[in-house]
């Protein structure tokens, strides 16, 4: 009697399980495997379907079989740490500029002398400092919108500020508004303060109104969390119509804004946060990791007037108040010019980076503003993200699958190249690489 097709998938999966497989290795055209192991082919067309049901590899007819990427997203996956051991990672996104470190130790020297460090090393309350305050409302300020210092609250990062704002603003159980394809850590911060998500369609410029006009009347939600510049994966950015009307929307709805703008430095105009079209409401949330770098990093909040309290209490609670040094670094960066500094570099970084992905992919549908540091492959027709992205970890490459991004169920056909941690150089062969990929399954 012929083997039970179980049993074999089981085999693999042990191969799968013991690195003997390898993450993107293909497995052979299923008559080939039929014909090694001396079994029918229906019985080897069952086998892969089990092992593709089990999560263990993924396959299309006609492109090949592959041993998928990583496990399935879990929470506490996360995408500040890489998931994988690809020698070109393109999922982490945490630029360095030329020169960064000694930059960096200037302004550190100052800090290190002992009686500084005595005051610098005491615990910092979630407002910071007089000087950190005035500092990072001056670094925050743009045309058309400038915070007041008492404003500002501090995290030890964006993630942290982000989980302090929807910390006090949902209650658990509660439903948060977030764009349909949205920065993935905000689905995890949601699952551990107990909010739900709740994805809201998007479009040229980002979150639709109507959508979240929709969502709300079907069941309340509790706030909004949203990238109206540079949005995270997209890179859309909301004109100033659209912020108009949204801000409209909210004070209508009466619902507390969370406004992330990790990435909005890369832009040297444009229209002014969603905060300055609704002050009374709107959380915004920024940091020094994409700025500066995300090993001594702070967060920032800044809250709608008399709205601090609530937020202070819960970045205390949650544990996620900076660290004070990290303040007192920030204050000696802001201040001596620093931060200006890295901006520059890292705005010009970033536009010689979309420059070789244009060069590098012309001919493919790559949504990018050419100020961002990341990419957004709509990929060819029938070619799944979950394929491709194995096909590339076999090729030593690591991109994120559009499905970390998504907010509700649909895995969309793409997938996100995030350009800035690696060097020019592996940019430049990765790019080319995914290129051939690209081309050779589709
Ligand atoms: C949109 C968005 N918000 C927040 C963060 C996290 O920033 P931090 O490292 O300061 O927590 C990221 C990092 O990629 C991001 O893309």
């Amino acid at each position: 009697m012929s083997e039970d097709y179980r049993r074999i998938a089981d085999r693999i999966a042990r191969d799968i399980a013991s690195g003997r497989l390898k993450p993107g290795q293909r497995l052979p055209p299923q008559r080939v495997f039929a014909r090694r192991r001396g079994i029918a082919g229906s019985t080897a067309g069952r086998v892969y379907g089990e092992l593709v049901r089990r999560g263990l590899v993924v396959g299309e007819v006609g492109r090949g079989t592959y041993v998928r990427a990583a496990p399935s997203p879990s929470p506490g996956r996360a995408l500040t740490e890489s998931a994988t051991t690809a020698p070109v990672n393109l999922e982490l996104n945490y630029p360095f500029a030329p020169g960064q470190s000694e930059l960096l130790a200037a302004g550190l020297a100052p800090l290190l002398r002992p009686d500084v460090l005595a005051e610098s090393t005491r615990p910092a309350p979630a407002s910071g400092t007089p000087a950190v305050r005035s500092a990072a409302a001056t670094l925050l300020t743009v045309p058309g919108w400038r915070p007041d210092p008492g404003q500002l609250l501090f995290a030890g990062n964006a993630r942290q500020a982000i989980a302090g704002a929807l910390a006090a603003l949902v209650p658990p159980g509660g439903r948060v508004g977030v764009e349909a394809l949205t920065y993935p850590l905000v689905k995890e911060i949601a699952a551990r303060i107990g909010v739900t998500p709740v994805p809201l369609a998007i479009d040229a410029e980002g979150l639709r109104p109507e959508a979240l006009a929709t969502a709300h009347r079907s069941a309340p939600l509790a706030a909004l969390y949203v990238q109206p510049t540079l949005q995270n994966p997209t890179s859309v950015t909301a004109g100033h119509q659209r912020r108009s009307e949204l801000a409209t929307l909210v004070r209508e709805l009466d619902l507390p804004v969370v406004e992330d703008r990790i990435w909005a430095f890369l832009r040297d105009e444009g229209p002014p946060p969603l905060a300055a079209y609704a002050p009374e409401r709107t959380y915004v949330v920024d940091g020094l990791s994409k700025r500066v770098a995300p090993g001594l990093t702070a967060g920032f909040l800044v809250v709608p007037e008399g709205r601090d309290e609530p937020v202070a209490a819960a970045l205390r609670s949650g544990g996620w108040t900076a660290g004070r040094f990290a303040l007192e670094a920030a204050v000696r960066w802001i201040g001596d010019g620093t931060v200006a500094r890295l901006v520059a570099a890292k705005r010009e970084d970033a536009a010689r980076r979309q420059r070789l992905v244009a060069r590098e992919l012309a001919g493919f549908t790559v949504r990018a503003d050419p100020r961002a540091y990341f990419a957004w492959w709509e990929l060819p027709a029938r070619l799944r993200a979950d394929t491709f992205t194995a096909a590339a970890a076999a090729r030593g490459i690591a991109v994120t699958p559009g499905s970390a991004f998504a907010s509700g169920q649909a895995a969309p056909a793409a997938v996100r190249l995030g350009v800035g941690t690696v060097t020019e150089p592996e940019l430049t062969f990765a790019l080319r690489e995914l290129g051939d990929i690209a081309r050779e399954l589709s």
